[in-house]
């Protein structure tokens, strides 16, 4: 049932690309625009929206972060990610206007489902992303937009990721082609690059025996960064989050902007730093602050592990390792930044003898809060 391959979640990771194509599939017409009638919220409703709010959880919570910055940028509707946890007891603002996106992958987690049934109540409609069909989020919810991942049976979430990535950037762009908001070339550009995605993601997994070495002789670290910008932050956040839980390590992920305003304390010889670049089209401001980040950390002594796309050559004095993705507009590349973190962890589990698909102290979905 592991299809040849040693875990679960070795398999699960090279599933990504089909996962990604299945959650496009049908949802993208021959004159590319998006058909998403299976969200049962009215193009009249949708209009309305003057907010939208994400809640989840852990990887999922991380995906809403992303999405965040394609919401915002592709509808210009506010939008606030919020940990479902912490949701509902701070007495969130919410109308019949707002918007709220529920992303879970077993549909189970009690702390979302508290938080979907407090939007609710306050009149909000819920709008699930969900891996399990006719699990309790999505039954509970107004609507569901189901990312086709199959069943994801290793504990750490992989193949359910990118495809929460894909339904977020498919609700986004949705809401912008209903309500009428930046559409034209920009986002017939993009829904042209997400059908090409997956193809970029087989490429990333056909070129990562370098990551596993890598992964395997920074067995006996205790500590490993991650830094980003802008989508690379939530990116860091997530290869933070597989490290510890895999590798049982102490992972940190920060905004490489915030650097400077404590976390460079941190910063010692040859401590493990990896950075994830964005690309150096399109916001070139970021690519070029990060490359001084970069810089700033290896001259305390880092030993810089560089995620960053093809021909991107700035990076390349100040990379001890270069890990290299294809380029994809800026958006999108959560899709191909993520899968060597994911990768890396998995390895470095392996080779700290751990058990990977059952990290200790986890259950694959929390059903209390
Ligand atoms: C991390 C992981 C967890 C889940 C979180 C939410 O690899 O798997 O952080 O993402 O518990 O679970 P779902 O998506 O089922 O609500």
């Amino acid at each position: 049932e592991k299809g040849g391959y040693d875990y679960f979640m070795l398999k699960e990771i090279a599933e990504q690309p089909k996962a990604v194509a299945d959650t496009l599939l049908g949802r993208i017409d021959a004159g590319g625009s998006l058909t998403l009638d299976e969200v049962r919220i009215g193009a009249a409703e949708l209009r309305e929206v003057d907010k939208v709010v994400i809640v989840a959880c852990g990887t999922a919570f991380h995906a809403g972060l992303i999405a965040k910055y394609a919401i915002e940028h592709w509808t210009r509707i506010p939008c606030e990610v919020e940990l479902a946890s912490e949701f509902r007891y701070r007495d969130p603002i919410l109308g019949s206007r707002s918007l709220v996106i529920a992303i879970s992958q077993s549909g189970e987690t009690m702390d979302t489902l508290m938080a979907l049934r407090h939007a609710r109540e306050q009149g909000s409609k819920v709008l699930a992303i969900c891996n399990t069909n006719g699990s309790t989020i999505p039954r509970e919810s107004d609507a569901v937009l189901y990312t086709h991942a199959g069943p994801e049976v290793a504990v750490a979430s992989t193949k359910a990721f990118l495809t929460q990535l894909v339904a977020c950037y498919l609700v986004a762009l949705y809401l912008g082609q209903v309500q009428g908001t930046k559409w034209g070339d920009e986002i017939s550009a993009v829904i042209r690059d997400l059908s090409r995605i997956s193809a970029e993601v087989e490429r990333v997994l056909e070129t990562m025996e370098p990551v596993r070495e890598l992964a395997r002789s920074l067995a006996d670290k205790d500590t490993v960064l991650f830094l980003g910008r802008h989508v690379g932050y939530p990116v860091a956040l997530e290869g933070a989050l597989k490290l510890k839980e895999l590798a049982y390590m102490h992972a940190e992920g920060f905004a490489a902007g915030e650097l400077k305003h404590g976390p460079i304390a941190l910063i010692e010889e040859d401590l493990p730093v990896v950075v994830v670049v964005p690309s150096p089209r399109g916001r070139s401001v970021l690519h070029d602050k990060i490359v001084s980040n970069i810089q700033e950390i290896r001259a305390r002594g880092a030993r810089t592990i560089v995620i960053a796309e093809e021909g991107d050559e700035a990076v390349v004095p100040y990379a001890d390792h270069l890990i290299r993705i294809p380029a994809t507009p800026t958006l999108l590349q959560p899709l191909v930044a993520t899968v060597p973190l994911q990768v890396f962890a998995c390895e470095l589990a392996t080779a700290r003898g751990n058990e990977v698909d059952q990290p200790r102290n986890l259950a694959k979905s929390v059903t209390v809060e």
